[in-house]
């Protein structure tokens, strides 16, 4: 008989995959059917996310939810990057758990789930070469990682002491991967890694054939199945004129780029060791919007970072009015364990902070109502893959705006020219041309 697992996946897209991994893990030994019920499982896991403080916090007292609802027998497991800084503290503050994961270790899952108080968080451990057994959320989307692990080590990040050290996995193995995905019906692939744009540094054997995310990005457009190529996240570092030329040329690649600013300003830049100035942000930037106007520009901002004056905030304001992105993932900064940034002595007040971010996404949406207008009447090539409860259609356009048709099911899973007549802030209406 088959068992049920419920598994709730925070963080980002690499968390996303992993619980595809883990999925998948499960399945070669015994059965395991997805529920949304706790109560009905036999197998609880929580795979999470430590990048700021929030979910970390709340991950006791969800366990404990988790506890007083599961039935008689059923097990419950702790994976992913909150596993990977806590480990052995997990049990220590709920003995309840019975198993913790950490997220460079997911390929022993089955092991973990046999194993009295299993703990495996080693963040060296390499499962670059691993060969995951195949689960995939969606028959539409193919997430594929091309890299595990960070070597930047930005002052407020977490993720390397989560993800360990920056290892690209063979090209082979992802030709491969995504040439099957595409196979089976996927049209676009999703590369993933914590810095895209820096593929190919470093591999854990060195007999795989050697090269950059450029020349990745190329060998994946020419398998002939593949449709659409999208990644995250690059770093602006790693932008050279190679990656925006293959970005603008290729016809498989989707116009959308995500450019994490995490600031404006070069001095906090280089607090946060980053790498790059607020003059070369911009330069990238502007550069991508001469070469493919139609392209969107996603950032990712923190306000609030360990000595950001008055001054530095502008310095953030002036680059979102001059790039004008078309989405903004803003947070306030949260020191994290770990981190060289939470020993500095100059923490900002969080009343600041908190008026800081209240401006800053006031600003943003006054922007995306000016750039939403630009939609009328343009053309867009979206990819429909579900049908909302609103009864239209929702698909991504090549440039990554939500876009929403009357439409029926049969649309799913095609790729069609859609006249957007009703620009929105979060979401384009428009009309099937075809
Ligand atoms: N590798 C990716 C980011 C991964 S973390 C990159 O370099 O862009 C996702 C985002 O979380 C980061 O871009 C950053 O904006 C935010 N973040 C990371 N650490 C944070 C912290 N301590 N406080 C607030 N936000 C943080
Ligand atoms: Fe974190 Fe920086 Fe690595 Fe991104 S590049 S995962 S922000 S250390
Ligand atoms: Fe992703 Fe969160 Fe880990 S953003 S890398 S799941 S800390």
């Amino acid at each position: 008989m088959s068992k049920k697992l419920y598994i709730e996946t925070l963080g980002c897209a690499m968390n996303v995959r992993d619980s595809e991994h883990i999925i998948a893990e499960l399945n070669r030994d015994e059965e395991y059917v997805l529920s949304d019920d706790p109560s009905q499982a036999d197998l609880i896991i929580i795979n999470t996310c430590s990048v700021r403080e929030k979910p970390v916090s709340k991950l006791f007292s969800e366990i404990g939810v988790f506890n007083k609802k599961k039935k008689e027998g059923a097990r419950i497991g702790v994976c992913g990057c909150s596993a990977s800084h806590l480990g052995g503290e997990i049990f220590k503050r709920a003995p309840e758990v019975d198993f913790v994961l950490g997220a460079r270790n997911v390929s022993k899952i089955t092991q973990a789930i046999k194993t009295p108080k299993y703990l495996s968080v080693d963040i060296d451990y390499d499962e670059s070469s691993y060969a995951f057994a195949e689960f995939r959320n969606s028959v539409y989307k193919a997430f594929v990682n091309i890299s595990i692990g960070c070597d930047k080590k930005c002052t407020y990040c977490i993720v390397p002491n989560t993800r360990g050290d920056e290892i690209s996995i063979p090209a082979e193995l992802i030709i491969k991967e995504a040439r099957r995905a595409a196979q089976n019906g996927a049209k676009e692939i999703f590369l993933l890694g914590q810095n895209v744009n820096n593929y190919g540094k470093r591999f854990s054997q060195e007999n795989h054939s050697k090269m950059d995310f450029s020349d990745l990005l190329r060998e994946v457009s020419e398998i002939p199945e593949v449709q659409r190529i999208r990644f995250t996240s690059p770093h602006p570092l790693h932008m050279d004129d190679k990656f925006l030329q293959e970005f603008a040329s290729n016809p498989k690649i989707c116009k959308s780029m995500h450019m994490p600013l995490q600031s404006g300003s070069t001095r906090l830049l280089e607090k946060m060791k980053r790498g790059y100035t607020k003059e070369w942000f911009l330069d990238r930037a502007l550069k991508l919007r001469e070469m493919v106007p139609d392209a969107s520009i996603s950032t990712d901002i923190i306000v609030g970072f360990p000595g950001e004056s008055d001054e530095d905030f502008e310095d953030t304001l002036d680059v979102m009015k001059r790039v004008r992105f078309e989405q903004i993932f803003s947070f306030k900064y949260s020191p994290r364990p770990l981190t060289k940034a939470a020993e500095f002595t100059n923490q900002v007040d969080p009343a600041i902070a908190s008026q800081r971010l209240t401006l800053l996404q006031d600003e943003q949406e006054k922007i995306l109502d000016e750039i939403s207008k630009k939609h009328t009447d343009k053309v867009y090539e979206v990819y429909f893959e579900e049908k909302r409860s609103n009864g239209l259609i929702a698909g991504r356009s090549d440039n990554n705006a939500l876009v929403q048709v009357q439409g029926d099911e049969s649309c799913l899973g095609k790729i069609k020219s859609v006249k957007i007549t009703n620009p929105k802030r979060l979401s384009l209406y428009g009309d099937i041309l075809d």
